[in-house]
């Protein structure tokens, strides 16, 4: 059984991983780990950095480097990225070690969310490709995920409320 005493939250970038993330951790009293944000201080660089000096790939291993580190911590909530579920290692390691809720969310609502911002790479594509990028990774976040969340049209901390009794119970 996977442990509630390290909760992931994964799904496509514009989610709200992060600022649910946030909320949930301070409910449950567990420490809130942005992935990212490791990332970006393992490396000194910023994400955009990180893809456009090393590539994609480079990035993908540092995430599961990241995340192996997270899977020692207890009482933790930790946010990941949106490609986490890209790689297979990264889902075992999601699957064996976390409590994985998938926030579910449409891709318009995401798509309003991240459409232009810099700090995400990903999100330099176009509308269709990001379409395509979502579409291709929904079957992952479902198969990852001990706990599927859709209620997205609940403010952060509402919806981090609601998971909370989701977890504790
Ligand atoms: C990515 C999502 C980003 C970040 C990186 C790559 C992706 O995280 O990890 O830019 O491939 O979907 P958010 O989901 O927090 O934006």
């Amino acid at each position: 059984m996977e442990s509630r005493l390290r909760v992931a939250l994964i799904g496509f970038m514009g989610s709200g991983k992060s600022l649910i993330g946030k909320e949930l951790a301070e409910i449950l009293n567990y420490l809130h780990v942005d992935l990212d944000k490791v990332i970006v201080e393992m490396e000194g660089l910023q994400i955009s950095e990180i893809f456009e000096k090393h590539g994609e790939e480079y990035f993908r291993n540092l995430e599961t480097k990241a995340l192996m580190k997270v899977a020692k911590e207890k009482k933790v909530v930790v946010s990941c990225g949106g490609g986490i579920v890209e790689k297979e290692k990264n889902r075992e390691i999601l699957k064996e070690n976390f409590f994985v809720v998938y926030l579910k969310v449409p891709f318009s609502m995401c798509y309003e969310r991240i459409k232009g911002d810099l700090s995400r790479p990903k999100a330099q594509a176009t509308r269709e490709e990001l379409f395509n990028l979502f579409k291709r990774r929904e079957p992952f976040y479902e198969s990852t995920a001990h706990y599927v969340f859709e209620e997205y049209r609940l403010k952060p901390d509402k919806a981090a409320t609601l998971l909370s009794t989701v977890i504790l119970s």
